[in-house]
């Protein structure tokens, strides 16, 4: 027998069409945000991730799954959704004659080598949205904004928003050379990889899952003290603007994200589930510098990704009332081979008409049929006999009352229509 991929999920039954029901949702918010879809490419060439989210990031050097095609092109399986993006602004062009920024929205699926666990898989979803163009708060704020309020509508009212700023490149630069001179004389000891990380990515010895607790990095500077004039001022306003916009967040001066592409404001969502514990169910922040890095002119961005299915875990162990319509309208029902014909045509007669109906494709019994209508939940059923279709009636059932009536077949869906 062929089993699935460590790390990948079957999405069916009740658990998809919860997922049909947080995407309505996601799409409606997205369309209030005015966020056009975008669908790019699951595969792209290995350069786009290795360049844009950075070689020494583990999800670069660990986690991508790499691979070469037929033709000996080097491909990899997008494991986010920003870079892909960004390549398809600067592939078309689209920062010419802009006068808007460019603001989109996608649901997909991101591949990523992690160690599967609950909320942590190899195939996983992400909802993302991004806006190309603007350097203004109003931007930053459009964006935590919708993060905020798309938790709310799901139900995770006691999300948390922590943010930070690493601030503008010299702020960075800044920040970057404190840390190393600080960390140095540590070395020892941090973690092996830690220690890799010192000489290639020392913002990322910062939030090390391993080492966070260590006294080192406990007392190790912070972003905030290295921030230049105009980054403090820039943190400052948003802070200021989520007040007045009431969305509760906390500073966490050591949040510097796993991607390499980030500057100024970075923000990630945690919660604390039930039975689950802590969850970082999202993140983003700004990224000016990366369209540049990709062979586009110098373009400010920023953007935000939701961990999909760890939100949608998130609800369920929270208790969120998925409103799961379980029943449906119509089940059609034919005695014989002869009402076949009938069956076929007043079955599409209805689904056309917005009634969620049913028939049978298995040749049952009539007993057969009456119980899977009631398997299905049909409220009302239309049973089919050739006496009553010489009459062009059919004998109409209200499945909870237990009432029949004959109906004339034109009237049907007038009938069905006053009363499901
Ligand atoms: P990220 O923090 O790497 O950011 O991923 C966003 C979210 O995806 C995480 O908070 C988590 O909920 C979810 N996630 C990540 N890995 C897994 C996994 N293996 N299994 C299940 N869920 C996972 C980004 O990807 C950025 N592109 C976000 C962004 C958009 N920044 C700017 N624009």
């Amino acid at each position: 027998m062929i089993i699935k991929q460590k790390g990948t999920m079957d999405i069916y039954g009740a658990e998809a069409k919860k997922r049909k029901y947080v995407n309505d949702i996601l799409h409606t918010i997205c369309d209030k945000f005015n966020y056009g879809y975008i669908d790019t490419p699951i595969f792209e060439s290995s350069e786009l991730f290795h360049r844009g989210i950075g070689d020494t990031t583990d999800i670069v050097s660990k986690e991508t799954y790499d691979f070469k095609d037929r033709g000996g092109r080097s491909l990899t399986l997008r494991p986010e959704g920003t870079a892909g993006v960004c390549r398809w602004y600067v592939e078309n062009k689209l920062y010419g004659n802009q006068t808007e920024p460019i603001k989109v929205y996608y649901i997909g699926k991101m591949y990523r080598y992690d160690r599967p666990q609950l909320g942590r898989y190899r195939e996983f979803n992400q909802f993302g949205v991004e806006m190309l163009g603007s350097n203004d708060i109003m931007a930053d704020l459009d964006v935590i904004s919708l993060a905020y309020n798309t938790y709310n509508i799901l139900g995770l009212k006691d999300v948390t928003i922590n943010i930070n700023t690493l601030g503008d490149q010299e702020s960075r630069d800044n920040y970057r050379t404190a840390l190393t001179k600080y960390l140095k004389p540590y070395a020892k000891n941090l973690c092996p990889d830690c220690r890799e990380r010192l000489s290639k990515n020392p913002l990322r010895v910062i939030d090390c899952k391993i080492d966070g607790e260590n006294e080192v990095i406990k007392n190790a500077p912070i972003t905030i003290d290295y921030l230049n004039k105009e980054s403090l001022t820039r943190y400052e306003k948003i802070k200021e603007n989520l007040d007045l916009m009431d969305i509760k967040y906390k500073e966490n001066f050591r949040l510097v994200r796993g991607l390499d592409y980030y500057d100024h404001t970075v923000f990630e969502i945690t919660a604390e589930v039930p039975e689950i514990g802590h969850l970082a169910l999202g993140g983003g922040g700004r990224y000016n510098g990366l369209i540049n890095l990709l062979d586009g002119p110098s373009t400010p961005a920023v953007g935000f990704a939701m961990g999909y299915d760890r939100t949608v875990m998130a609800m369920e162990y929270s208790g969120f009332n998925f409103d799961l319509k379980e029943d449906i309208d119509v089940y059609v029902m034919y005695v014989s081979e002869s009402e076949k014909e009938t069956a076929a045509f007043l079955t599409q007669e209805l689904r056309m008409n917005d009634f969620i109906t049913e028939t049978d494709y298995l040749d049952k019994s009539l007993k057969g049929e009456f119980k899977s209508a009631d398997r299905l939940k049909a409220k009302f059923l239309v049973i089919l006999n050739d006496e009553d279709l010489k009459n062009n009636e059919v004998n109409v059932k209200d499945n909870i009352t237990k009432e029949e009536k004959l109906i004339n077949i034109n009237e049907l869906v007038e009938y069905l229509d006053s009363n499901v």
